[in-house]
């Protein structure tokens, strides 16, 4: 969940959704320098900045996703997402074409019954629950506003329950209370949302539970005290009692992993916690190691008190063990994702039995989405909602596994606390493998995204300072950017910069580059968007995050070698998602405004040198919503 009293806000602050897409052809040449967005009609710049390939609703706002799961019956995967009334959500064959779950994209749960008068936020689902239907556990609203920065108003969140009978388009809430109807006794609770259900041998393993025992995770904190998940496991078949094992994770308040390098800040207040196994190639991970992902909340926002204005989204592992209560103790920890506007992420274990899954060939694997906030959280006033009509989006869909780096020179840099991998077969060799979260867009989407026409830049090596132009420009701002990036021995600690400009032409650019001295992937939005200047509430700040490139030997190699940079940029329209190497990614808004600003250029800073190969430009995209015209 986001935060709380940012959904309020959503709450009384959104008209009715669209029931279609808007249309206003009144004409705006995106040749001639923007006015103020602003003072536009409504829904004028509805196309302008909007992505095709990403799961967003036709209008309004979308916060959180949740309500993903693959539905028994049909084998459609369903993914859902807060918005002004409630949940809404689409389901998919393929995790490329998505269909709405209520054709005016209206929602599938609003608030308004006796638990939930005020409000409901993320819910997760027992795939086959109640009557053997899609059951979902989501939090119940009575009292806002709530946040960390405030007293908790009591009873304020509860977890609820409803079940579908009828494919996921409408979930009718079970006529009884809460099954989770307090926060635990004594404890002064920050938050008490976003529960995640789930199954896990791991903890039935420590627990003595049942075999397929159901989980629920809340997340949320405790005053002064710092943020906490709160665990409970299944009671009884009906999903009815919910037996409380503790906060089998708690964090100091406003603590960090390490020192902050590599996973942000724990902050005051968890949300969105989920848990999952992963395995590698060979098939396992340390029998009590498992994966947490989780967004944090730290800072107060000056403008608007009740939001925070920091927040990480981020995943840990960790070990389970029961010594006396069970607990969770971080191993590593990371970000997955990097973005300032990339939070609330929340995902599924989707079976290989899923249709998805059936036609890519995929084994089990987890399913993981995040939020792109299209206004800052609320704190990018005078943004130009109204004239776009849409606010925020879900990112693509990805994959996360436990990822091995193998051929690693046992340095310094291998070993540091606080890091988000670990080092695995640690032997008298001086070589280790790293085992860390592999985070790649899932397999099938990827495919999709690439499949347009493509062609290949010439490779370049480059010693001076500059920009030098690609051959050929791609045609639109819909497209995938993907090459390998080499740096010499002697990049290691210099001031050495490079990457690409995209979205370019006189008046704008965007640069996203490799930067050595901080081992950071930089996305300089300063000169983005020509709208910037006219329109308030567009952000223009840099966005970073971090990658250690390892020194390797590859296979077959002599030579120790700094691990090849491999990029990908998504560009869908504004929507600019930078992965790298199998193990990051970097989200963020680049909203240009001349219709020429396409063009591609290699980028250089002049330290040291680089080569660039394996450039491809994928051009186009696909409509991920073929039924909404
Ligand atoms: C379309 O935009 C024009 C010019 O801004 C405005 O006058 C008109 O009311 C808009 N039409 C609709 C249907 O919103
Ligand atoms: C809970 O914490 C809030 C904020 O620190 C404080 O105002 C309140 O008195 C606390 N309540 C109890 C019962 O300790
Ligand atoms: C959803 O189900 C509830 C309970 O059955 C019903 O009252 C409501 O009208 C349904 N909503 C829609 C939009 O079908
Ligand atoms: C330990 O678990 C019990 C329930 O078994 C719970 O009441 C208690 O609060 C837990 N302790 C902590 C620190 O979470
Ligand atoms: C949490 O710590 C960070 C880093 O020191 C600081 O910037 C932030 O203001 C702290 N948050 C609060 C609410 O004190
Ligand atoms: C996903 O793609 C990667 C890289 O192309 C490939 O190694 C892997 O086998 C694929 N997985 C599936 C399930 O298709
Ligand atoms: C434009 O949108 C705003 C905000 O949603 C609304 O208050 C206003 O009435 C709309 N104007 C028109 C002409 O529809
Ligand atoms: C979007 O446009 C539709 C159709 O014009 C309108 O009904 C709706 O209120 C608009 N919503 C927002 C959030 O601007
Ligand atoms: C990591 O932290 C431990 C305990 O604080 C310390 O003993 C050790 O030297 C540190 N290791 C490195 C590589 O900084
Ligand atoms: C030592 O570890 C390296 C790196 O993982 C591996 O390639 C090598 O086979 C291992 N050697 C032995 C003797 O296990
Ligand atoms: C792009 O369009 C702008 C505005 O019309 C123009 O000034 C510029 O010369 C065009 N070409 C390039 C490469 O920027
Ligand atoms: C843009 O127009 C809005 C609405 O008239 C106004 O509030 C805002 O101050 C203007 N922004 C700039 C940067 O001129």
């Amino acid at each position: 969940m986001k935060t709380a009293s940012a959904a309020a806000l959503l709450l009384v602050g959104q008209a009715a959704c669209a029931a279609v897409r808007p249309r206003n052809y009144t004409t705006i040449d995106y040749n001639l320098a923007p006015p103020n967005l602003s003072t536009l009609a409504n829904s004028s710049l509805y196309d302008l900045w909007r992505p095709k390939a990403h799961v967003l609703p036709p209008s309004g706002n979308v916060g959180d996703p949740c309500v993903q799961y693959t539905d028994p019956k049909t084998g459609s995967f369903h993914v859902g997402w807060i918005m002004s009334q409630g949940l809404g959500g689409a389901m998919t064959d393929d995790l490329i074409h998505y269909q709405d779950l209520r054709e005016d994209g209206g929602p599938i749960i609003s608030p308004g019954g006796v638990n939930d008068p005020v409000g409901v936020f993320d819910g997760s689902v027992f795939p086959s629950g109640i009557d053997g239907m899609p059951t979902l556990l989501y939090t119940s609203v009575s009292f806002l506003p709530i946040h960390w920065t405030i007293p908790y108003p009591r009873g304020g969140e509860t977890q609820s329950l409803a079940v579908s009978y009828d494919g996921g388009r409408n979930f009718t809430k079970l006529n009884q209370g809460p099954v989770i109807p307090d926060a635990p006794f004594g404890v002064n609770r920050t938050g008490f949302r976003d529960p995640w259900v789930f199954q896990n041998s791991k903890l039935d393993a420590a627990l003595d539970s049942t075999q397929g025992a159901w989980y629920v995770v809340v997340s949320g904190g405790v005053h002064d005290d710092g943020p906490s998940q709160f665990l409970y496991r299944q009671y009884d078949p009906d999903l009815q009692y919910w037996e409380y094992l503790g906060q089998w994770w708690h964090e100091p308040a406003n603590s960090t992993w390490g020192d902050g390098t590599w996973a942000g800040r724990w902050g005051f207040n968890f949300e969105t916690g989920n848990i999952f196994n992963l395995n590698d190639e060979e098939g396992s991970s340390p029998d009590d190691e498992v994966f947490v992902t989780l967004g944090t909340e730290w800072s107060y926002a000056p403008a608007v008190p009740e939001v925070s204005a920091n927040h990480d989204q981020l995943w840990a592992a960790g070990k389970v063990s029961k010594h006396g209560n069970i607990t969770f103790t971080p191993t590593m920890a990371g970000t997955l994702d990097w973005g300032i506007s990339a939070y609330a992420g929340s995902g599924k274990e989707m079976p290989s039995t899923s249709q998805a899954s059936t036609k890519a060939g995929a084994p089990d694997r987890f399913i993981s989405w995040v939020w792109l906030s299209g206004n800052s959280f609320g704190m990018a006033e005078g943004f130009p909602a109204a004239q776009q009509n849409w606010t925020g989006s879900l990112l693509l869909p990805r994959e996360l596994s436990l990822r091995t780096i193998p051929n690693v020179v046992k340095n310094e840099l291998v070993h540091e606390n606080g890091s988000s991998w670990r080092v695995a077969h640690n032997n008298a060799s001086s070589l280790v493998q790293i085992k860390t979260l592999g985070v790649e867009i899932a397999n099938e989407t990827y495919n999709a995204l690439v499949s347009g026409p493509s062609y290949v830049e010439p490779g370049r090596n480059l010693s001076q300072a500059g920009v030098v132009p690609f051959n050929r420009s791609p045609s639109s701002k819909f497209q995938v950017i993907s090459a390998n990036i080499s740096f010499p021995q002697s990049a290691r600690h210099s001031g050495l910069q490079s990457g690409f400009q995209i979205l370019s032409s006189n008046h704008e650019s965007t640069t996203v580059y490799y930067q050595f001295s901080n081992e950071s992937i930089i996305v300089d939005r300063s000169n983005t968007s020509a709208a910037a200047q006219t329109t308030d509430g567009i952000e223009t700040v840099n966005e970073a995050g971090r990658l250690r490139l390892f020194d390797v030997i590859p296979d077959g190699a002599q030579q120790k070698q700094i691990e090849t940079l491999e990029l990908t940029l998504v560009v869908d329209n504004a929507v600019l998602e930078v992965y790298a190497n199998g193990r990051f990614a970097l989200s963020t808004w680049a909203r240009s405004w001349y219709a020429n600003s396409t063009d591609i250029s290699f980028f250089h800073n002049g330290v040291k040198d680089v080569t660039f190969g394996d450039v491809t430009v994928s051009e186009g995209l696909y409509d991920a919503w073929p039924a909404r015209h």
